[in-house]
């Protein structure tokens, strides 16, 4: 069993003795923020979202067909376009993921018809009898559309594994060269958009350590300049490097060593570098439906090992940027389990979504929101049908998952300027697969819009609730509160298609009184507070 140990200690007297002097209020803790003296901005790009095609991600997830009976604009789902909406997605990268590396984006413009079939990186991976050949029917232009639709800026993955500078080149070109330029804007206009697309955010390459090349750090290096030096410069695109594989047991540090060594002396622009950071449980018993305590804290344990990696790889690329002109694009993160809860045999990779993922995303965002100075963007892996998702969809049934939610109650972080938050809940104890470790017994992050605090918390205590007193310091008065949580009376809870609204938002009472406002978080919660402070 964990214990919330301040409840027991003569320390955790004093603090619940000290909070109740300071207000009317008695709470078991407190939160004290400084939204006088505010942070930087945390960017929108950082609740951003990665689609590949992979399993059921593209196909029948987002591409349902324009002579489809599932509601659709121009062939892409109606519910998914609606639902990205409304949680304001800033951002959308494609197409991989390992599939980038072997995709040609030629392949995937002009009549659809005309469109050859070509083979998918998950081919191999596929149950057997189920193929993943590439129709190639949602390419660049659909993949254009789509982004369109829900608002959310493009991010692309170039092909540096199985592709050349020059199909880098062109693509550039192709998507952002002005009308009646180059050749390549005239096929853009033929093919249907006379207008550039304006695609700002260019990944050169994937995971270029593993399915993009299998390269060393230094020998991506050398790609990266060949790739990067000729690259047309309509609409200045932000160039995002290859970056390490955050979970692996040393952390990858050698990769980011290796590749900044490898641009040394050399004129290369490295706007963005793909830190990713998988929660990976693969080599374990651990399934994405199925747990009990150990399998709930060891998640929420792992997941925070990215704060580690964040600040461990930023210092490492000090040493050759000093001023950080090089952020993070963490393209990839997310929950990773060893399988056997997918949604059916063609739908690679895609897994049960509980509550406890919710509570993981919670604790990632307020990671990313802590170090808002660090990060450009950052891309759950993968929105819909896949690990970490926001949707499940098949055919004509879908859901919305646990996570759906939890960026619904993070939306609010989006380009607001964060705000230092302390806390001196003591950390908890807790059971994890193998022995024991410590979590902190509430992670939060806050930051500043119009006069709006958003303060978001998770307690992720399965057995005890936590009241709380939020105060704002420097004298700033609580003027209104009010409260959303996100919680379940079972930790394994999920949202099915049966039940689509099992796990789900619901008001949470907030009391306000003079510089402070106090919630009771349930155990296993995550809530957001909406402070205006006079
Ligand atoms: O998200 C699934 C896969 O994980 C991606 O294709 C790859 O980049 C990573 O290894």
């Amino acid at each position: 069993m964990h214990r919330r140990t301040f409840v027991k200690t003569a320390a955790g007297a004093g603090l619940g003795a000290l909070v109740a002097s300071r207000s009317s209020f008695a709470a078991d803790a407190e939160v004290v923020l400084s939204p006088g003296t505010p942070g930087p901005v945390i960017n929108p790009h950082v609740y951003g979202h990665f689609i590949e095609h992979l399993g059921g991600v593209i196909y029948d997830g987002i591409w349902v067909g324009r002579d489809s009976r599932i509601p659709n604009v121009d062939g892409i789902r109606r519910q998914f376009v609606d639902d990205m909406k409304r949680i304001g997605a800033p951002n959308l990268r494609w197409p991989g993921g390992c599939f980038a590396d072997g995709y040609h984006w030629r392949d995937g413009i002009g009549p659809a018809e005309k469109r050859p079939r070509t083979y998918n990186f998950w081919e191999p991976r596929m149950p057997e009898g189920v193929r993943a050949t590439e129709t190639n029917h949602f390419g660049f232009h659909e993949f254009m559309r789509l982004c369109r639709l829900v608002g959310a800026e493009p991010y692309v993955a170039a092909n540096v594994g199985s592709g050349t500078p020059k199909e880098f080149h062109d693509w550039v070109l192709y998507a952002n060269a002005p009308p009646g330029t180059v050749t390549l804007a005239e096929e853009r206009e033929t093919n249907g958009a006379r207008e550039p697309f304006a695609v700002r955010y260019w990944g050169v390459g994937n995971e270029s350590w593993g399915c993009g090349g299998n390269m060393t750090g230094g020998e991506y290096a050398t790609e990266y300049r060949k790739f990067v030096t000729q690259v047309p410069e309509y609409t200045r695109p932000y160039l995002v490097a290859a970056g390490p594989r955050g979970h692996s047991a040393d952390m990858d540090l050698g990769w980011t060593e290796g590749f900044f060594e490898g641009l040394q002396g050399h004129h290369a622009r490295v706007d963005g570098f793909a830190l990713h950071y998988y929660t990976d449980f693969r080599q374990t018993p651990e399934d994405g439906a199925r747990f009990d305590e150990k399998g709930w804290y060891a998640v929420l344990h792992k997941g925070l090992r990215i704060d580690a990696i964040i600040e461990d790889h930023w210092r490492l690329m000090g040493r050759y940027d000093p001023e950080h002109h090089t952020k993070y694009v963490i393209d990839e993160w997310g929950n990773w389990y060893r399988g056997g809860t997918e949604l059916g045999p063609a739908y690679l990779l895609s897994q049960a979504i509980t509550l406890r993922d919710a509570l993981h995303t919670a604790l990632t965002f307020d990671v990313f929101n802590r170090h808002a100075e660090k990060i450009e963007m950052a891309n759950v892996a993968q929105t819909i049908n896949c690990l970490h998702s926001l949707f499940a969809a098949v055919e004509d049934r879908y859901a919305r998952t646990a996570v759906y939610h939890a960026f619904e109650l993070y939306r609010p972080h989006m380009g607001a300027r964060s705000v230092p938050l302390r806390t001196d809940v003591p950390d908890l104890s807790v059971p994890l697969l193998e022995g024991s470790g410590k979590i902190p017994g509430l992670s939060g992050s806050a930051s500043v819009k119009d006069r709006r605090l958003t303060v978001t918390l998770t307690n992720p205590s399965l057995d005890a609730a936590l009241t709380v007193r939020v105060r704002a310091d420097g004298g700033g008065r609580v003027a209104e509160g009010r409260g959303r949580v996100l919680t379940h009376d079972d930790m394994t809870a999920t949202n099915t298609f049966d039940d689509p609204d099992n796990v789900t938002l619901a008001d949470l009472e907030v009391a306000v009184s003079g510089d402070s406002a106090r919630v009771t978080i349930p155990a296993r919660a995550v809530v957001a507070l909406d402070l205006r402070v006079g």
